[in-house]
């Protein structure tokens, strides 16, 4: 009995690109080289064990964050290859300081911004971990891009995703047609589609929080999180914690179980006044997805993640993000009515 035909991912965009008559098929093949890069950094990840590719480059980034080797070899492998692809006009990368130009001559219509490795404190220690991106279209498609290309509101994304590298490697994104998930079959090196048309459900089970930060947080939250653990079977309290410390893999269990994320500001730490992830490669591109499969993405001042008008490159932002029904129900604790 064969095994029914998997429906690739090159498959799936190239038949949504078809829904749309005036489509190009620029933004179907980026998507493709992006996935090429994807496919590269799952090799590598999956034999960091192996290879010399574990542990501390020595070297520090933008962020004042130490980087780690496969946070190197994965920027540069999406860098190289997207700088040459002809499809974007400039970049923008969690470990870069600046803006990243395309080889000239290939300028194309859109824009890249990317979380190469997210999670990486768990790289050593083989927890999920995952390659977050967003793609905006470009000002002047075509021409060199700057700065200003990049800095767009989440809400006028073209396109967002995650490839999560854990027990599988896994693809999800939207093009702003619903999210779907693909699964890495590493004997062939193809993703197929395994999960299409994802909906979060509306109510989550599991909370998912740093509570090692608790005393640094405002009131509202500190209530919304002690409410969360009273006991109250009607509505099915307490909600069970789950924390990974790898936003991509902390979003996409609550993307498929159902589950509420928050990293509020730190009032004690500078460095996280105004939260600790970043806006263009982490929180926006989650929020498209989210929104795209039903659920919502808010800072703790009740702004929608995908209405900030961005005004710096890795500016940070509080991001509460997953089922509708729980976003909104810590709108109402941080509005005061709860
Ligand atoms: P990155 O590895 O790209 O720097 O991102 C790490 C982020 C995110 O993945 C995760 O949700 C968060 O850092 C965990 O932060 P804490 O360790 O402070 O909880
Ligand atoms: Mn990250
Ligand atoms: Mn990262």
């Amino acid at each position: 009995m064969d095994r029914p035909l998997g429906i690739t991912v090159s498959r799936h965009i190239l038949d949504s690109q078809h829904i749309h008559p005036q489509a190009t098929g620029e933004l179907s093949s980026l998507l493709i080289e992006l996935i090429v890069a994807a496919k590269t950094i799952s090799a590598e990840v999956n034999m960091a064990g192996l290879a010399d590719i574990l542990g501390m480059s020595g070297k520090m980034n933008i962020q004042g964050e130490h980087v780690q080797k496969l946070d190197e070899f994965a920027n540069n492998t999406i860098k190289r290859r997207m700088a040459r692809c002809g499809y974007i006009s400039v970049m923008t990368s969690e470990e870069e300081a600046d803006a990243i130009p395309v080889a000239e001559g290939y300028e194309g219509k859109y824009t890249l911004a990317f979380d190469p490795l997210d999670g990486s404190s768990n790289i050593d220690v083989n927890v999920s971990i995952g390659t977050i991106f967003s793609i905006h279209r470009a000002l002047n498609g075509g021409t060199p891009g700057s700065e200003n290309d990049l800095l767009q509101k989440g809400s006028e994304q073209v396109a967002a995703g995650y490839i999560i590298y854990g027990s599988s490697s896994m693809l999800v994104y939207s093009t702003g047609e619903g999210v779907h998930g693909f699964t890495l079959d590493p004997s062939v090196g193809e993703f197929y589609l395994s999960h299409p048309d994802i909906k979060m459900p509306h109510k989550s089970k599991y909370f998912s929080v740093n509570e090692g930060n608790y005393h640094y947080w405002d009131d509202p939250v500190r209530n919304y999180i002690e409410y969360l653990k009273e006991t109250d079977k009607k509505t099915g309290r307490p909600y069970s914690g789950r924390y990974i410390g790898s936003l991509v893999a902390d979003f996409h269990r609550n993307l498929i179980a159902g589950g509420i994320f928050l990293y509020p500001r730190d009032n004690k730490n500078p460095a996280k006044k105004t939260g600790k992830l970043r806006l263009l490669y982490e929180a926006a591109p989650l929020a498209f997805i989210a929104e795209q499969a039903s659920g919502r993405a808010i800072t703790d001042e009740c702004q929608d993640i995908l209405d900030i008008e961005p005004y710096d490159l890795h500016q940070r932002v509080p991001l509460i993000i997953g089922c509708k029904h729980d976003v909104d129900m810590v709108q109402e604790f941080l509005a005061g009515k709860k």
